[in-house]
């Protein structure tokens, strides 16, 4: 019982350092000026995403894509540019996107 909470709890913190480490990541590679979590902007918000994509096995896949070639026509008829510095980042935020 003991251990569970506390398996519960490191597991919690783990989430929320990845999660601010993340925010940080597409703070730096400028996603925030397209994307927010709730607000929409040019791009569709974090939400929007992981509704679109929960449940398929291939978001994380789908989301390092996007960051690689770039998207049109999924959201709407605004494009997003592809984003190769985010690169090696990409799976991180790819995780972290699917978390709202
Ligand atoms: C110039 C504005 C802009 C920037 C900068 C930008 N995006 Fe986007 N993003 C968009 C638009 C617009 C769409 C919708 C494209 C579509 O309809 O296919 C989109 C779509 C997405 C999608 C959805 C992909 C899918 O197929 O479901 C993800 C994930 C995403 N962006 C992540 C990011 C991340 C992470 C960054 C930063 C590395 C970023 N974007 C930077 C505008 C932007």
């Amino acid at each position: 019982m003991k251990l569970l909470t506390i398996l519960a709890i490191a597991s919690a913190m783990a989430a929320s350092s990845t999660a601010f480490a993340s925010e940080d990541m597409a703070k730096k590679h400028g996603c925030l000026v397209c994307h927010d979590a709730s607000a929409k902007k040019i791009g569709p918000t974090w939400k929007t995403i992981a509704a679109k994509l929960k449940g398929n096995k291939d978001a994380e896949k789908i989301i390092t894509e996007t960051l690689a070639k770039g998207s049109k026509g999924v959201y709407g008829t605004i494009p997003m540019p592809p984003q190769p510095k985010a690169a090696a980042d990409a799976p991180a935020m790819a995780k972290w996107i699917m978390t709202h």
